[in-house]
C-alpha cells in the first residue's frame, strides 16, 4: 500500500513536472521581470458617422480618469504657446482639420466632456522624449514579419488605455491597429493580406514650432498619415509611396511590411518627404532591419543603444527561427524593452489572424 502510494506519488510528480515543460510559455520566458496582458479588443464602425463611431468604445472607459489623463498630458508635453495658438481653432475644427479625423475627435470630447480644444492637443503630442523600436524580418521561406515596441512616459495611464482596434467596413476588417483610447491616429496598424506599417520617432528638436506651422498650412499629423495608408492604399508598394512622400508635420521612421519576398523597408521621413529608404535585402543577407530612434546609417548614442542589444537578439536567433514569437522574444530583451515600455505588437500581414499586441508591466 505504501509502496503503491509512493510509485503514484512519483507518477502524479513526473505528470506534474511534464505538464509543466509542456506549458511553459516560451514568450514567459522571463528573465526580464514584465508581466504582460492583452489589451481591449474593439471594433469601430467605418460605416457609422466620425462623430458617433468611438461611442461603443467610450463605455469601456472611466469619463473622470481619461479628463484626469487628459490634461495630465497635455499640462507636461504641451508648451503653453502652443495651447494659446491650437485651443481657438478648435473653433473651426473643420477648416485645418480633415475627416474623420475632425469628427472622431469632436465626437470623442463630446462623449467625455472635454474641451475640443484639448482633445486636438492631445492628439498631435508627440513627444521627443519618446523611444521605440521596430524590426521588419523576412525568415527562410519568404515571409515577412514586423513587431515594434511603443515606448513612451506616463505608461501609468498608457497602459490603462492601450486597445486593439478592428476599423470595420460592411462587417469586416479594413484594417486594424494598436492606439490609446482617445488617440484617433495609429502609430501601429495592419491592414489584411496587404501590409503591416509601424511609426518610431524621428527627433527633430524644436518641432512644436514646426509641427504647429505644418500643421496651420493642412499638413497631415505623422500617425493620420497611417491611418489614411491603412484605410486607401490598395497594396505595399502603394502604401510605401504614400509614407515616402506625403508631407508631415514632423520627421518619424516609417517601417512597412508587405506579405512576400522582400516587401519592406524603413522609410526616414523629413515633413516634405522622403531622406532614405532602406529595404530588406536578403540576398545580401538584409533579412532583418532594427530602426530605433536614430538614422541607421549613423551609430545610436551610447546613452541610448538598443539598437546593438536588438540587431544581437535577431542574429541569435537566426533567419530560420524568425516568427511572431521569437520577435516577440527579441522585443522582450532589455533595453530593448524598457521601463518605458507600454506595449509590444508583432504581426505579419499574410497571416492577419496573428496580430498580438501585450501591454508590459515593468515590475
Ligand atoms: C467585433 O466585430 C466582429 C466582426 O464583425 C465580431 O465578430 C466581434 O464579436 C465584435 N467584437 C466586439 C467586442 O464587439
Ligand atoms: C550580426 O550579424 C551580422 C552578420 O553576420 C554581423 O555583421 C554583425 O556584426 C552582427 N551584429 C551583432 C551586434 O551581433
Amino acid at each position: 500500500m505504501g509502496r503503491l502510494r509512493g510509485a503514484a506519488g512519483t507518477a502524479s510528480a513526473l505528470l506534474l513536472l511534464l505538464l509543466l515543460l509542456f506549458l511553459r510559455d516560451p514568450g514567459a520566458d522571463a528573465a526580464y521581470a514584465f508581466s504582460a496582458r492583452a489589451p481591449l479588443q474593439c471594433n469601430v464602425s467605418l460605416d457609422v458617422a466620425p462623430e458617433h463611431r468611438w461611442e461603443p468604445v467610450v463605455s469601456y472607459f472611466d469619463p473622470a480618469f481619461l479628463r484626469a489623463a487628459l490634461l495630465r498630458i497635455i499640462d507636461s508635453v504641451v508648451p503653453r504657446w502652443v495651447h494659446a495658438v491650437i485651443r481657438p481653432i478648435a473653433e473651426e475644427l473643420e477648416f485645418y482639420v480633415p475627416e474623420p479625423f475632425a469628427g472622431e475627435i469632436r465626437g470623442i470630447c463630446r462623449a467625455l466632456g472635454v474641451n475640443i480644444g484639448d482633445g486636438l492637443l492631445l492628439n498631435l503630442a508627440y513627444e521627443s522624449t519618446a523611444y521605440c523600436t521596430s524590426i521588419i524580418a523576412q525568415d527562410n521561406n519568404g515571409n515577412i514579419f514586423h513587431g515594434r515596441n511603443l515606448d513612451y512616459p506616463f505608461g501609468d495611464i498608457l497602459r490603462k488605455v492601450t486597445i486593439d482596434v478592428n476599423f470595420l467596413k460592411n462587417g469586416k476588417v479594413l484594417y486594424k491597429g494598436t492606439t490609446f483610447f482617445g488617440y484617433i491616429g495609429l502609430w501601429t496598424g495592419q491592414s489584411p493580406y496587404k501590409f503591416t506599417i509601424s511609426g518610431d520617432e524621428r527627433d527633430s528638436g524644436k518641432w512644436w514650432e514646426n509641427a504647429v506651422a505644418a500643421f496651420l498650412n493642412r499638413d497631415t499629423p505623422v500617425s493620420w498619415l497611417v491611418r489614411t495608408v491603412l484605410s486607401e492604399a490598395d497594396c505595399y508598394d502603394t502604401a510605401a509611396f504614400m509614407l515616402a512622400k506625403t508631407p508631415i508635420i514632423a520627421g518619424v521612421y516609417y517601417i512597412i511590411g508587405g506579405t512576400r519576398s522582400s516587401e519592406g523597408m524603413v522609410i526616414t521621413r523629413n515633413r516634405k518627404g522622403p531622406v532614405d529608404i532602406w529595404p530588406l535585402d536578403p540576398s545580401s543577407g538584409g533579412w532583418y532591419r532594427v530602426e530605433t530612434n536614430y538614422d541607421h546609417w549613423i551609430p545610436p548614442p551610447p546613452s541610448d543603444d538598443r539598437r546593438t542589444p536588438a540587431i544581437r537578439a535577431m542574429n541569435a536567433t537566426g533567419q530560420g527561427n524568425v516568427n511572431i514569437k521569437s520577435l516577440y522574444n527579441v522585443l522582450s530583451t532589455p533595453p530593448v524593452m524598457n521601463q518605458d515600455t507600454v506595449y509590444t505588437t508583432v504581426m505579419s500581414a499574410a497571416f492577419p489572424e496573428k496580430y498580438m499586441t501585450r501591454i508590459r508591466f515593468p515590475e
